[in-house]
Formats: C-alpha cells, sequence, structure tokens
C-alpha cells in the first residue's frame, strides 16, 4: 500500500555540512518521502540562509545531542568526518532515530558491529551510502545477470579508479589513518561492495596486498593508497577489487564479469544465448558511473528506496546495515590480509 500523497515526509537531520551533506541534502528533498529540516554542524552556520538555500524550514543544532533530542526529527543522516560515524550512529540508534550512514561506516570491525547492534537493538533502520548499487550501470549489470545472458559467473573484478589528492576537500583529512583507514574503506569500498552485489556475498577468504605512488602528490597519505584483493567465493568463483586513489587519470570504476554463456566489459557484452558476432561486443545503453562527483551520485534513488521501506516498516533493499556490514566484514579482512603480507583472511 502506498502512502497518500499528503503523508508526512520523514523530517531529517543531517549531521555535518560539507561536500556529501550538500548532494544528499538536494536528493532528500527531491523524494517523495523525505525533507531536510535540520542541520547540525560545530561551525556556526545561519538557518536563514541555509533555509533560503535548501528552499524550506531548517533549524541549526551546534551539538549533536540537542539535535538527538528533538522529537521533531525522525531520521539522522550521518555526513561528517569517519572517525565520529560509530558514536554518531550509535547515539541516533539511542535516541530511536532512524539511520543514513555515509561510507565507510566505520573504520573497525568493532565499531561497525556496534552500529548494527545499536540499531537492531532500538528498532531503527540503516541506509548504508553505497549508493552505486541504485545506479542505472549496476542495476542493468544486475538485470543482465538475473536474466542469465551471461550464464554462471566463475570470476569478476570490479575496480576503483580514482586519484584523490589536494584537489579534493576530504583530501585534509582523508590522508590521515584515522578517518581514511585505507584504500578500500575510504573508496574502494564501492567497487568491493559492487562485485558483492554481482557475485554474492559468500565470501571464503581474501588476500590482498598494497602499494603507494611515488609522486609527491600523494605522500601525506598515512596509508597505501593502491591495493589489490583476490576473492575466493565459497561457490569456487574468484573475483578481484583493485582500488587505486593515488592514480592520475580520468575516474574509472572498472567491471569485467566472466560466465558460462558470456562476459560483461563495463557497458559492452557478449552472450551466446543471443547468437550474437562473439568477434564483437554488443552495446548496452546506460548511465555509467563515471564521476567521483556527489552530485552525480544516485543517492535520490537510494534514499526513495530507504524512505519507502520505513513506510513499510522493513529493511531497504541492497543497502541496509546487516547487507553493507558484510561487505565491511570483507574489507576489514582484505586490509588485515594486506598487514600479514597477504595471506588468505576469512571475513
Ligand atoms: N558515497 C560517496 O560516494 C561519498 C562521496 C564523498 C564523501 N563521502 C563520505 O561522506 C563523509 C564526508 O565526506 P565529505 O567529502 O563531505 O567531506 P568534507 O570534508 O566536505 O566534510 C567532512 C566534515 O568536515 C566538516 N567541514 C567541511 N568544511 C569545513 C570547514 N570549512 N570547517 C570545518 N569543518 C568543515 C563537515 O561539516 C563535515 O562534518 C565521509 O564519510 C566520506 O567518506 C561519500
Amino acid at each position: 500500500m502506498h502512502p497518500a500523497p499528503d503523508a508526512p515526509r520523514f523530517r531529517v537531520g543531517v549531521i555535518g555540512y560539507g561536500w556529501a551533506a550538500t548532494a544528499h541534502i538536494a536528493a532528500i528533498n527531491a523524494t517523495s518521502r523525505g525533507r531536510v529540516t535540520a542541520i547540525c554542524s560545530s561551525r556556526p552556520l545561519d538557518a536563514a540562509d541555509l533555509s533560503a538555500r535548501h528552499g524550506g524550514p531548517i533549524e541549526v543544532f551546534r551539538r549533536v545531542e540537542d539535535m538527538l533530542a528533538d522529537p521533531a526529527i525522525d531520521v539522522v543522516d550521518i555526513t561528517g568526518l569517519p572517525s565520529l560515524h560509530r558514536d554518531q550512529a550509535v547515539a541516533a540508534a539511542q535516541a530511536k532515530k532512524h539511520v543514513i550512514l555515509e561510507k565507510p561506516m566505520a573504520n573497525s570491525p568493532r565499531e561497525v558491529a556496534d552500529i548494527v547492534a545499536a540499531a537492531a537493538a532500538n528498532g531503527v533502520r540503516g541506509c548504508v551510502c553505497f549508493e552505486c548499487r541504485f545506479s542505472n550501470q549496476f542495476q542493468v549489470t544486475k538485470a543482465l545477470l538475473d536474466e542469465g545472458l551471461l550464464g554462471r559467473l566463475h570470476y569478476g573484478e570490479v575496480d576503483y579508479y580514482h586519484g584523490i589528492g589536494p584537489w579534493y576537500g576530504q583530501f585534509r583529512w582523508n590522508t590521515g589513518k584515522k578517518d581514511g583507514g585505507s584504500a578500500l574503506l575510504t573508496a574502494g569500498c564501492h567497487a568491493l561492495d559492487a562485485l558483492l552485489m554481482l557475485m554474492g556475498t559468500d565470501v571464503e577468504s581474501v588476500s590482498s596486498l598494497g602499494t603507494r605512488s611515488a609522486s609527491p602528490i600523494f605522500a601525506p597519505y598515512e596509508y597505501d593508497t593502491s591495493s589489490v584483493t583476490i576473492l575466493h567465493f565459497k561457490s569456487g568463483a574468484i573475483g578481484k577489487t583493485a582500488a587505486i586513489v593515488d592514480c592520475l587519470q580520468p575516474y574509472y570504476f572498472h567491471t569485467h564479469l566472466v560466465g558460462s554463456e558470456g562476459s560483461l566489459l563495463d557497458d559492452k557484452f557478449h552472450s551466446m544465448k543471443l547468437k550474437a558476432d562473439k568477434g564483437h561486443w554488443s552495446k548496452l545503453s546506460m548511465k555509467m558511473l563515471d564521476s567521483g562527483d556527489v552530485s552525480d551520485h544516485p543517492y535520490q534513488a537510494q534514499f526513495q528506496a530507504f524512505f519507502d521501506a520505513l513506510d513499510k516498516g522493513q529493511d531497504m533493499p541492497l543497502t541496509s546495515f546487516p547487507e553493507a556490514k558484510k561487505t565491511f566484514d570483507v574489507i576489514f579482512a582484505a586490509d588485515t590480509s594486506a598487514a600479514r603480507g597477504g595471506v588468505p583472511v576469512s571475513p
């Protein structure tokens, strides 16, 4: 059953007012069910200015606990520094607010487990910003797999190439281990998450290695900014994710899937089932993930799915807390493997 057209919208309070937050606010307000009504920032912000900029009344809070105490907030959207995600998400759940949480959920397995447990214990739901799952590119790719056009996958690689240098605002905190974490945690997580969406989440073990560019541009990073992870799935299939945040090239989200009936390479495919010419690729018409700019990301579709699931009293599809935790469990196993020189580690 759909809510009545005039059903009250979910009132969203946003924590943090940086780059991601501005894309979130536009996306939330563009859904049929959400409206940003509050912003919490340690910086002094002007409520009248924000209300005018975002097209509706917005209250400003300086302290997270004051915003969480406000009964007029239904959902809290956490867009601040990753090292604060755990405490803010747990406090929001304890205040009985549903939670939108930017990636990474947090930078340690213990913190991610705390967040998932706090939501379950308090009867609230979560949405992790693995919005690439809602992209046209991966929705079409998944539909192709579901139609059986590639048969049974035995190999898949999804890689993330995006140079995050001083030209990015988040460089000032992303270079630190505390908030950046690793090449996978800070950005490559989108590629690993897409690989798991396409290949399944039953991972037996992972082996990972890390290194870094010799360019002085990336010297401030406190961790390896390139990593490659090999996945061994319980089904016997194998996969690979490269997480490269120190490259000097255009943004590139690379996908190559190989199955018993054909292959897919980004927006090209061949399927024996269609009897097309195997010597040439067939082309898929879809909007590709070809930009790191948050204003290009499919947040609106993801937030709409979250609000629709809240209406039904259910976990959202694709990017709920329990589903996203599976990806972070694999990432933490990969980073442990890299720290041990590449030995296989089970999630
Ligand atoms: N899903 C995605 O594709 C995606 C993309 C970008 C960022 N993110 C995530 O969103 C979160 C925030 O990243 P971001 O790019 O918005 O970072 P940001 O640097 O723009 O903002 C981070 C924090 O710094 C604060 N801040 C911003 N400018 C400030 C200033 N001048 N003075 C003091 N504080 C300031 C913000 O309020 C926010 O709390 C991170 O978890 C990041 O990983 C996700």
